[in-house]
């Protein structure tokens, strides 16, 4: 197997499940020491665990991606622990739905929080250590739902568009210290998250039928495309949102 990220050390939020681990995982079996923060302790200690039971390096860190103190603590405990960090997965998010016109505002603050802050402090925090360094790899983990219009969760599409928004903005402004930025956009993926929003088995099914390859994503789909962006690979690529979503989103 190819080891694209030998002595590298990269930080994956919400790395204790879903697509977050599968990208944690996929990370460490090309080489890299892993940092897998989110906020149930114990999912979060069994996923590092996994990793290192597979012969990988990785720590689990626990902490709020909306706390700018507990950021800064995942960092200074990142480079104590692994004494350099290359690359920043920020995948930590959550998802709501309701009708647009009932969403109500604690709704949009959740969302925004979470998924546009949760996004904008860790990568503040790591932009100062790679600045200094020689540079990394950032890579947003976006939604189809910030590039093409979906009804029913509208605060959260939002809040996706933000992100990827954030991207390019962090991409323009870090190109010169060597930071390249990036966001994927998945379609819907078989996690926690797609199996509470879409609770029964006929509408995941529509779901895949509904997408020109056929099915729903599996999270390793989305962490391969994550490798790519944080990889030496696409050096020459920056500030994009690139779509992973079995063709959903070239639909008219
Ligand atoms: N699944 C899909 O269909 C889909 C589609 C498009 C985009 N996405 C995006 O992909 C990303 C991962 O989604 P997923 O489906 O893998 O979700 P998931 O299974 O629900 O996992 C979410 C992860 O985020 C962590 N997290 C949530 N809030 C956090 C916070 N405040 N601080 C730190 N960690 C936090 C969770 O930690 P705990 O385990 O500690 O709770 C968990 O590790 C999200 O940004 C999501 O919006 C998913």
């Amino acid at each position: 197997m190819a080891q694209r990220f030998t002595s590298q050390v990269a930080i994956v939020t919400g790395g204790s499940r879903g697509i977050g681990l599968a990208t944690a995982e996929a990370l460490a079996r090309e080489g890299a020491s892993v940092v897998i923060v989110s906020l149930n302790e114990e999912r979060g200690q069994t996923a590092a665990g996994a990793i290192r039971d597979e012969g990988g390096r990785a720590d689990f860190i626990c902490a709020d991606v909306t706390q700018r103190d507990q950021v800064e603590r995942m960092v200074a405990r990142t480079l104590e622990r692994f004494g350099d960090i290359n690359i920043l997965v920020n995948n930590a998010g959550v998802h709501d739905s309701a009708p647009f016109w009932e969403e109500p505002a604690e709704l949009w603050e959740r969302m925004y929080r979470v998924n546009v802050l949760g996004t904008a402090l860790p990568s503040q925090a790591v932009v100062r250590h790679l600045k200094d360094n020689g540079g990394g790899a950032i890579v947003h983990v976006a939604s189809k739902a910030g590039v093409v219009g979906e009804p029913g969760h509208a605060a959260y599409s939002a809040s996706k568009g933000a992100v990827i928004a954030l991207a390019r903005a962090m991409a323009v402004e870090l190109a010169p210290c060597s930071i390249r930025v990036n966001a994927v956009c998945p379609g819907p993926v078989m996690t926690d998250m797609l199996h509470a929003a879409v609770p029964t088995r006929e509408g995941r099914d529509q779901l895949a039928a509904d997408a020109p390859l056929g099915r729903v994503g599996r999270p390793e789909d989305i962490a391969n495309a994550v490798l790519y962006l944080a990889s030496s690979d696409s050096d020459w690529c920056t500030g994009q949102a690139v779509s992973i979503d079995g063709g959903l989103s070239i639909l008219k």
